[in-house]
């Protein structure tokens, strides 16, 4: 799981770099889906919403990648990385500030 994540807060990153430039979007990235069955490092522990916070991720991937007009782009991208901080402040405190930073 911790190498995936890395992926997706590169994923997020450059992202942000591409709306701001007025790029297209990366290629949808098809290991996200990952997530459903990724294990975490010994010792860190599901919340009892995984599964939900896993669909929401899901949910959010698939909406940000239906829009295209660039204000539209942006709110998703950001309900998309909200989905991150809401399953991270419960799993993973870590690394919330730093996706936070990656919002609008
Ligand atoms: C369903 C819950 C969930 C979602 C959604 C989620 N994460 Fe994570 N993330 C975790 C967990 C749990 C870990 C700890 C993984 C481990 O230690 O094995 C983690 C770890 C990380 C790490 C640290 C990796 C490392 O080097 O140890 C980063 C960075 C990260 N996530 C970024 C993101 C980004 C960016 C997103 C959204 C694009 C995201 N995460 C979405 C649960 C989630």
């Amino acid at each position: 799981m911790a190498k995936l994540m890395r992926e997706m807060l590169l994923f997020i990153k450059t992202e942000r770099l591409n709306i701001e430039s007025g790029k297209a979007p990366q290629l949808l990235p098809k290991e996200f889906t990952k997530i459903k069955t990724a294990r975490v490092t010994r010792g860190k522990k599901f919340a009892p919403r995984h599964n939900e916070y896993v669909a929401s991720f899901m949910d959010e991937l698939g909406n940000y990648y239906q829009v295209n007009d660039s204000v539209a782009r942006k709110a998703f991208f950001n309900a998309l990385v909200i989905t991150c901080v809401t399953c991270h402040k419960e799993e993973c405190p870590g690394p919330v500030r730093t996706i936070q930073e990656n919002l609008f």
